[in-house]
């Protein structure tokens, strides 16, 4: 057994906690970092990059299925799940041994084990008690079921064990139209499965603009990708080759397997959290805008808190609480600048504010939208690719949120971003020349037709 006792310790190796950790570090901390499996979290292991490796593995499906359209003579052979899990696995353990080897290099100690909260200042890994003059809770989050469904990890699963199949399932129920649902669909589809969204409220992704679910809605359909809104699950049983998945209303769907996509939820349970005095709400640990939680000496980041479960979120929550308990001044987030990207095909990103809360806010006659479709850019329509760019602004005003949909939008979303935060007016991004031909510059023509200057639109 033993004591050892730094300035910060943080619970959970994750997106939120090792940034926390790096920035702690770098900023003279003595830090240890607790991690039970493996640092990089859900992000690295079981999220953001491997489903991203799968979903461009799908691309390439994609791009040899459709080659001709380019004059271009190859042919769609089938996947090799073995071998796009080996390219998968591979990204992920170059990433970890770099990772790896950059918490090293910054002098963090790192403590591979389960940790306990047993005091407002101390957790215990085993027999080892590492106190802090600070700890930070980052224990994340995990793929929640809903009451009585059941994981059994083979015909009814979660994205962590979709994330390890070794084939590509001949049909598949995805239940639950988010963000996960309809990236699994979007792959699944691209390697050549029938798949049905079933999703409770009246449109995919629901979170975004309206408009953007009905564009997604749109290309789904034209990639053979079922979906039913409004639509509420009732059971799933199994059946000889799978499971017979029924929604309320009496209709029954019979596939090979059922993908549970209904949130995630805060992992807090038995972690000494509530003893401590560590206030808790549905199991997210409750904070303030500077992440810091009931008790003085404890803050939390990430999937843990019930902000915006991103792993560009979680780092940024990390980053303010290693600069704020530095002593540095810091600002709170403002979680509506905070860009998110589903990457299905097409893809659907956005920041900022959607057109309904805009007019909630502001009021209908002072909102104005701009819709630049993308069949006026150059370079989308080289990729083929349907979609848009749609503004919201304050009349006269600021840029409220910009909508974007279409191959590849995730990467024009960080301009889009800095619109948003730096509370652009529409004539001020007019003036700056994008580059042709690229997507970019349908963030320009769009912001130009909103100023009153259009260019390539009708
Ligand atoms: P989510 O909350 O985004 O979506 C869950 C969906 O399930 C909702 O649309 C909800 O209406 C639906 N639902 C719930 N109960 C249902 C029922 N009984 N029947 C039918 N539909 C039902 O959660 P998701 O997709 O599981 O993702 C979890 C978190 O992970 C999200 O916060 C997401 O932002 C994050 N994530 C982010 C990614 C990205 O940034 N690209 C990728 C994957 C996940």
């Amino acid at each position: 057994m033993t004591d050892t006792s730094v300035d910060l310790v943080i619970l959970g190796g994750g997106s939120g906690g090792y940034a926390c950790a790096l920035r702690a570090a770098e900023l003279g901390m003595s830090v240890v970092l607790i991690e039970k499996d493996k640092v990089g979290g859900t992000c690295l292991h079981r999220g953001c990059i491997p489903t991203k490796a799968l979903l461009h593995a799908g691309e390439v499906a994609d791009a040899a299925r459709d080659s001709d359209q380019f004059g271009v003579l190859a042919s769609f052979e089938g996947i090799d799940m073995a071998k796009v899990n080996a390219y998968k696995d591979g990204v992920i353990k170059k990433m970890h041994r770099g990772l790896s080897g950059l918490i090293k290099g910054r002098g963090i100690q790192y403590v591979e084990g389960e940790g306990r909260l047993v005091s407002p200042t101390a957790v215990r890994v085993g027999e080892d008690t590492i106190t802090g003059g600070h700890v930070v809770l980052a224990t994340g989050s995990y793929a929640r079921t809903l009451p009585g469904l059941d994981i059994d990890g083979e015909r009814v699963i979660t994205s962590d064990q979709a994330l390890q199949l070794d084939r590509v399932p001949g049909s598949v129920v995805v239940l639950g139209g988010g963000v996960i649902g309809v990236e699994f669909a979007s792959v699944w589809r691209s390697f050549g499965a029938e798949v049905t969204i079933v999703e409770a409220l009246p449109h995919l992704v629901p979170l975004e603009d309206e408009a953007s679910s009905q564009l997604l809605e749109r290309a789904f359909r034209r990639r053979g990708i079922g979906y039913k809104l409004n639509a509420r699950f009732s059971g799933v049983e199994r059946t000889d080759s799978g499971v017979r998945v029924s929604l309320e209303g009496g209709e029954s769907l019979e596939v090979e397997l059922l993908l549970v996509a209904v949130g995630r939820g805060p992992v807090s349970a038995d972690l000494g959290y509530a003893e401590a005095g560590v206030g808790l709400d549905r199991g997210f640990v409750v904070v303030d805008e500077y992440c810091r939680t009931s008790v003085p000496t404890i803050s939390a980041v990430g999937d843990l808190i019930p902000t915006l479960q991103l792993a560009h979120a979680g780092f940024a929550e990390g980053i303010l609480v290693a600069e704020r308990l530095a002593g540095l001044p810091v600002v709170p987030i403002d979680y509506a600048g905070v860009p998110r990207v589903t990457y299905s095909d097409p893809e659907v990103a956005s920041v900022g504010i959607t057109e309904a809360q805009a007019v909630e806010k502001y009021g209908a006659d002072k909102v104005a939208t701009q819709v630049y479709d993308l069949t006026g850019n150059g370079k989308s329509q080289i990729l083929k690719t349907a979609g848009s760019v749609k503004l919201v602004a304050v009349k006269d005003g600021p840029v409220l949120g910009a909508h974007l949909v279409g191959s590849r939008v995730g990467e024009l979303i960080a301009e889009a971003q800095l619109v948003y935060n730096w509370e652009a007016l529409p004539g001020e991004v007019a003036q700056l020349i994008h580059p042709h031909p690229t997507q970019t510059e349908a963030i320009g023509e769009a912001h130009l037709a909103l100023a009153g200057k259009p260019l390539h639109i009708h």
